[in-house]
Parts: structure tokens; sequence; C-alpha cells
């Protein structure tokens, strides 16, 4: 069974599509069978990913009950388009709404070992359909001011779909992104999720950079766009890989991976 994990945040521009593009890369990189799903409308992962924007089916399709999940993958990525927001409205009116896509990932879950969801910038049906699908919730914060906040918004949805569909689901951990540990706002920032989060928050810390807008409108990798910057995402997934279980050798590709960056 995969290990699928749910990127969220309750607002956008906190790193999680980013987050997503570039966790896939270390992950495929290290030998895990990764697949990607694009669960926001606006499509930017599947834009990341250099995904022609007419593909079809894609997971409006899916959700929809027009495609299976499996005939929705392109080089393990399940992308994403406007027509989700439609799909959404539709979905919201109909019984089981919040299972559908744990339901629609069930025929696929044992061929890959990390399935990550990249959902939309708000905290509805379909940010809650990846959270009942999930196995883990990982929550982005942008490092601003009042980024305790959102996280402890973010947390709230976690906790209600634990309560309620989904009891197993846990909180991979708190992700500080777009870091300036220069400025007083991003370390009062990090101060203050780690005395409401404690160790669920990562260590590794992404630094905020231009080079990652560069490296979306060019639908490149930071890992190959800005190697130097890629180490942070290296350094977070060796994270990640330690909170999962049964990704040993992965673990050890990885350290190999970094260790070949750095040289
Ligand atoms: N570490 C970073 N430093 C600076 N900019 C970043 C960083 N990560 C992402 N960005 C940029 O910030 C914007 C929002 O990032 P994105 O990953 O799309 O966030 P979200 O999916 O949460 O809306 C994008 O323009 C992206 O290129
Ligand atoms: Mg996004």
């Amino acid at each position: 069974m995969a290990h699928k994990i749910a990127v969220l945040s309750q607002k956008g521009g906190t790193g999680k599509t980013t987050a997503v593009r570039t966790l896939t890369d270390v992950l495929r990189r290290s030998g895990v069978r990764t697949l990607a799903i694009d669960l926001d409308p606006q499509g930017n992962l599947s834009d990341y990913f250099d995904l022609p924007t007419d593909v079809e089916p894609t997971i409006a399709d899916v959700l929809s009950g027009r495609a299976a999940a499996g005939e929705a993958i392109y080089e393990d990525l399940i992308p994403s388009n406007l027509s989700l927001a439609e799909a959404e409205l539709a979905l919201g009116g109909r019984m089981g709404r919040e299972l559908t896509l744990r339901r629609a990932l069930a025929e696929i879950d044992e061929e890959y070992e990390v399935i990550l969801i990249d959902c939309p910038p708000s905290l509805g049906l379909l940010t809650v359909n990846a959270l009942v699908a999930a196995d883990h919730a990982l929550i982005t914060a942008e490092a601003q001011y009042f980024a305790l906040q959102g996280v402890e918004q973010a947390m709230e949805v976690v906790e209600l779909a634990r309560d309620s569909l989904n009891p197993p689901l846990s909180l991979l951990g708190v992700l500080l992104n777009l870091a300036d540990m220069r400025t007083v706002h991003s370390r009062e920032a990090l101060a203050s999720l780690k005395e409401r989060f404690g160790e669920r928050v990562f260590e590794s810390v992404i630094r905020s950079s231009i080079a990652y807008a560069e490296s979306a409108e060019r639908a490149r990798s930071i890992l190959d766009h800005r190697p130097d910057l890629g180490a942070d995402y290296l350094a977070l997934a060796a994270e990640m890989l330690e909170r999962l279980q049964g990704l040993d050798d992965a673990g050890e590709r990885l350290a190999r991976l970094a260790q070949s960056a750095s040289t």
C-alpha cells in the first residue's frame, strides 16, 4: 500500500505545489515509485510538470466517475485543470462526497509507494477529499506573521477528517516554507510553530528564493535549476522518509543523492 500524503494549507502561496513537485522529484530519484496528484483547479502542478493543458481525462473526470484513476495517469501524474471547479460543485450534491477520492485511489494504491496530493488553496470539499483519502497530512506555512494561525486552521480540518471519516490520519509534519531566517518574522514564525507543534515541525526549512518562480516558469525541477537550493528539499525528504515506515532503502539512496549533490 502506498503512503498517501495530502499537502495542504489554509491559503495559497505557502509553497504546496512547489513542495509536491520537488518532493516527487527527490523521491523518484531515490527510486521510490511516486504518484503526484494535482487537486487544484488552477492546475499549477500540471503546468510545473509541463503537461499539455488539454490532456484528458483529468482528476475532474475521476471525481465525476467518468474515468478510473488508472486512466488519468500521465507519467505518474494525475493532472487537473479548470474543469475541476465544476466537478467540485457537482460533487457537493452527492452521497459519500467526502469519500470520492479515497474510493477512486483504491485501485491504484498497490502500484505506488508514495502518493502526494497537491491540495487547492482552501479548506473546502477537495481538501477534505484529500484528507479522507490520505494516511498523512503535511501542512505548509509561509514564514510570515500569522503562520501559526493558518496552520491551526488547517489542523482543525485534519482533526475533523480524523474524527469523522479517517481515524488513522496522522500529521506527518508542519513545513516552514519561503523562509528567510535572517529576518525576525521568519524566526518568530518557526518559534511559534515549534511551541505549538513541537517535533511535528520539520527541522528542514525551505529557504525563500526567486529561483523557485523561475523554476516553475521553466517547468524545471529546482533540483536541476538550482541544486544548492534543492538541498533544502533533499533534507526535508530525508526527514519525511524517517517518519514513514518501510522506505529504508530509499533513505539510503537519498543520502547518496544528497552526498553527490554536495560534492
Ligand atoms: N521557497 C520558495 N521561495 C520563494 N518562492 C517560492 C518558494 N516556493 C515556492 N515559491 C513561489 O511562490 C509562489 C507560490 O508557490 P506555490 O508552490 O504555487 O504555493 P501554493 O501551491 O501553496 O499556492 C509561486 O510563484 C512559487 O514559485
Ligand atoms: Mg498550489
